[in-house]
């Protein structure tokens, strides 16, 4: 089996991300990770002996062994792609050496995101972004399979989700977001103890500018085969960090372009299917809409789908927007790792991996 599978590298193995990829591909049927990579600290060690190991399940045995390097694409010969878990004060130029070493990169940093020539994809929402890869190549000069994708902020991630369903029935006018960010979000060691314990903290840094401006990439349309065209749609975000472990929550208002009754909101929510084909990691369903009142909730729903699945729930009439809802997404699955398996899933499908 392993002879069919595409060779795989972390950048950022050790850290929170970086831990996630190693779960989630475990037993993946299209790729196997052969490579792993961190700073100075961690490069030279065995990976087992070198990460302060976070998960509640167990670190495979066989990644265990492996010898972390330098992220510097001369050690990761024979690997197609890399995922990028990287620290954003590093990502940037690291990850344009791997692609310009020919090899796919999959980014959860922010250092590309918005590059003109870069998608943010989200495979439920904008598979076609994809195909501004060819472009990207061209203008670059990369070679291979030399290029760069990124997925959103983990907060932007579960509200495009539950957007697209409402964009593609009614059009979007403006959407106003009061988040809930688990303390996973911020990284290994993230947020003091004494700072997040009993408290809510409600400041991120740079996190209300990328939820301003993602989500208007994401949701909008590559025209030409080379140029993005943002949605338009305004938003207004107001982010803080709370004492949970894993999954954002976000209380989201928005207003439509079309008049629309609660039941046909409901229903466009409920009846969302990503026009997509199959994909190894895709859940069964990509937006579980709740009935229940008081759900989604962290601790009962971040697990939905193995992480892969965005819940809403709690749609009710706005009485200043038009209509409002509560959303749960897993940060570090579907808001990270899980979301760049999926579009590595998605490339390989469209041919843009060998
Ligand atoms: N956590 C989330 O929910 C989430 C969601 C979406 C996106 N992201 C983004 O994903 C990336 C990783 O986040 P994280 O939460 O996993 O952070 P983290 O726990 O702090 O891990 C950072 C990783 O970067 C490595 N690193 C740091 N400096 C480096 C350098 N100079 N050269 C090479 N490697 C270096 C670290 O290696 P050492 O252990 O050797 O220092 C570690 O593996 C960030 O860009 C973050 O913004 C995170």
């Amino acid at each position: 089996m392993s002879q069919s599978r595409l060779r795989v590298g972390i950048l950022g193995a050790t850290g929170t991300v970086g831990q996630r990829f190693i779960v989630l591909l475990q037993n993946h049927p299209q790729f196997e990770i052969t490579h792993l990579g961190a700073s100075e600290r961690s490069a030279g060690q065995t990976y087992k002996k070198i990460v302060r190991w976070k998960l509640s399940q167990s670190m495979p045995e066989d990644i265990g062994g492996l010898t972390v390097t330098l992220c510097d694409p001369a050690h990761f010969e024979g690997c197609s792609l890399v995922f990028s878990a990287l620290d954003s004060s590093v990502a940037g130029p690291v990850e344009d050496a791997f692609a310009r070493a020919g090899m796919a990169v999959f980014s959860n940093a922010k250092d590309h995101r918005m590059d003109s020539d870069v998608p943010i994809l989200i495979p439920f929402c904008n598979p076609d972004h994809l195909d501004i890869i060819s472009h990207q190549q061209k203008s670059r000069g990369l070679t291979g399979n030399g290029y760069i994708i990124t997925n959103a902020n983990c907060a932007s991630t579960g509200l495009v989700v539950a957007l697209k369903p409402l964009q593609d029935a009614f059009g979007i006018d403006k959407v106003i977001v009061f988040t809930m960010q688990a303390v996973s979000g911020a990284g290994y060691p993230g947020v003091p103890s004494l700072d997040i314990y009993d408290n809510v903290v409600p400041y991120i840094s740079g996190e209300e500018d990328k939820l301003h401006v993602e989500p208007r990439k994401i949701l909008g349309r590559v025209e030409g085969g080379d140029t993005f065209v943002d949605y338009d749609v305004t938003l207004s975000a107001m982010c803080n960090r709370v004492p949970v472990i894993d999954g954002h929550t976000e209380c989201v208002s928005i207003k439509l372009n079309k008049t629309a009754t609660l039941e046909e909101v409901q229903k466009a929510l409920k009846e969302f299917k990503p026009k997509l084909p199959a994909l190894p990691s895709m859940p069964p369903v990509s937006l579980q809409l709740f009935e229940e009142s008081d759900r989604p909730q962290p601790r009962l729903d971040r697990d939905l789908g193995r992480g892969y699945t965005v819940a809403v729930g709690g749609v009710r009439k706005c009485n200043v927007l038009d209509f409002k809802f509560t959303l749960l997404s897993h940060n570090c699955v579907i808001g990270a790792a899980g979301g760049s398996i999926l579009n590595a899933e998605l490339a390989l499908v469209r041919g843009y991996l060998k």
